[in-house]
This record gives C-alpha cells, sequence and structure tokens, in this order.
C-alpha cells in the first residue's frame, strides 16, 4: 500500500478522503494526443489509438475505485468523421472490441454504460449492441457515459428538435432533460490532455459551469498519478457559480 508523505501531497488516498466530501461525482475527459503519442515513436496513428484504449481503461478503473460516480470520455466526435477512412476504421474496431470486454468489465467495476451522440452513423448493429449494453448494466453503480459521434451542438439541435416536434416549451429544464446526458449530473471537472486547450464541441451545454484542468501529458501516458494531480488541484478551486 503506497502511502503519501505528507498531508497535501497527491495520492490514491488524498484523492480518496477529498472525493468522499461528495463535491466532484463527475469528471470528463477529452482523452486528446494518440496521434502525436504514436508520431513520436514513428508509429502509426492506430497504435497511438490502441494505446490510448489501454489507458482509457485504466484511468475509468481508476476513478471508481477512488470514488467518481461519473466518467464521461470524449472518444469520437461528429468532426472525427472527417479524418482518413482508415484511421477512423481502427478507432472502431477498437470501440467494438472494448464492447466485447464489456460484459466482463461492466460487472467487475459496476459501469453503467451510456453512450451520448449520435450512433446511427455508426450503423444498425453497432446501435443495438450499445442499447443492450446500457440495458444490461443500468442496475450498476458507477456511471460509464462514452461520447460517440457526439458533438454539444449536435446535441443541443437534436433536443431542440424533440422539443419542437413535440410541442413542447423550450426551457432550460426541458433542453437537459432532452440531452443525451439527461439525468447525469453536469460535470464537475473537464480534463483535458496533450496541452489543448479547447472543448472541440464536446458537453457545451453542461459545461456551464465546470472546472478545467489541463495537462500536457499525452492521453495514453496518463496514469493513476495524473488523475490525483487533476483532483488535487480541483479542490483547491473556488466555484462560485456567478455568486460572491
Ligand atoms: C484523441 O487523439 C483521440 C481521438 C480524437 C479519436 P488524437 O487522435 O486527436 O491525437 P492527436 O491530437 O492527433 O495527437
Ligand atoms: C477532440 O479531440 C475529440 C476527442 C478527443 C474524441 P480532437 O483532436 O478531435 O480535437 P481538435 O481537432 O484538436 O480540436
Ligand atoms: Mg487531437
Amino acid at each position: 500500500m503506497s502511502q503519501s508523505s505528507g498531508k497535501d501531497t497527491p495520492s490514491r488516498e488524498r484523492s480518496i478522503s477529498l472525493i468522499s466530501s461528495g463535491r466532484l461525482r463527475h469528471i470528463a475527459f477529452i482523452m486528446d494526443g494518440n496521434g502525436r503519442w504514436a508520431a513520436k515513436r514513428g508509429l502509426p496513428r492506430k497504435v497511438g489509438h490502441r494505446y490510448g484504449a489501454a489507458a482509457f481503461k485504466e484511468i475509468v478503473r481508476y476513478c471508481g475505485d477512488i470514488g467518481i460516480k461519473y466518467v464521461t470520455v470524449y472518444a469520437f466526435s461528429t468532426e472525427n468523421w472527417g479524418r482518413p477512412g482508415d484511421e477512423v476504421e481502427s478507432i472502431i474496431k477498437l470501440l467494438g472490441d472494448y464492447m466485447d470486454e464489456c460484459e466482463k468489465t461492466a460487472s467487475r467495476d459496476s459501469l453503467r454504460m451510456r453512450f451520448i451522440g449520435d450512433l446511427s452513423a455508426f450503423g444498425e448493429a453497432f446501435v443495438e449492441r450499445a442499447a443492450k449494453l446500457e440495458a444490461a448494466t443500468a442496475h450498476y453503480s458507477h456511471g460509464l457515459n462514452i461520447a460517440l459521434g457526439y458533438g454539444g451542438r449536435d446535441e443541443i439541435v437534436r433536443a431542440c428538435r424533440k422539443l419542437a416536434e413535440r410541442g413542447e416549451e423550450i426551457t432550460e429544464e426541458a433542453i437537459g432533460a432532452n440531452l443525451d446526458t439527461a439525468g447525469i449530473p453536469d460535470p464537475d471537472l473537464i480534463v483535458r490532455t496533450a496541452g489543448e486547450k479547447r472543448l472541440s464541441n464536446f458537453l457545451m451545454w453542461q459545461s456551464a459551469y465546470s472546472e478545467f484542468y489541463f495537462t500536457d501529458t499525452l492521453w495514453p501516458d496518463m496514469k493513476p498519478h495524473d488523475i490525483d494531480l487533476a483532483v488535487e488541484e480541483f479542490f483547491g478551486r473556488k466555484r462560485r457559480y456567478g455568486k460572491v
């Protein structure tokens, strides 16, 4: 068992204790830098995505272990459809492999899976599999939301369209309740790796009062200790929500 060397040293134990306050329920990750990780090693981008997938599994598991109730990951954006076909294919293949694994993983880690985004372009079989996985894990305690074919603007447009079609009044509550994330609390913390400091169309509505944490670490290099650093930084922030 690792022991933290000082009271305020980021560590697993310290993260668990901070998170037990209930103030950090939901972390969302913009998993960026897979391509650069591969390029640095002279490897094809798809290898970066493979190592990125391994990091994703480790980080999701760690977040659950330290008491994070909801994790959302940005795995594929609406804009990512514009990447070369073989790269898109390699990402879809990794997602399929992960879904295969999920039956085991989800029960071991108590993961309640939810896919957010427009899955239709992934094909009917994929949509069905995703729905099955959501249904099969609906009773688990730790929310894992995977953003696929996801764009914040697209999500808001789809929500508003649903309201308009039903002739319902457009209010903040009604929009929130018709987003793909309905029922999930807004992210308290959004982590973006690989040095970019932008949202890239992620959770635009839900991030209104999220804290942001940026690290230069490339996603495949992310380790549990990097999460401890982000948690420490989060608990040093003052969230005012516009008040004094
Ligand atoms: C993030 O890594 C994964 C996806 C967007 C699917 P990138 O593939 O964007 O990696 P970089 O930004 O090119 O390094
Ligand atoms: C955001 O990363 C999307 C995902 C992490 C899935 P991108 O690499 O696509 O974003 P930009 O192009 O740098 O803004
Ligand atoms: Mg990128």
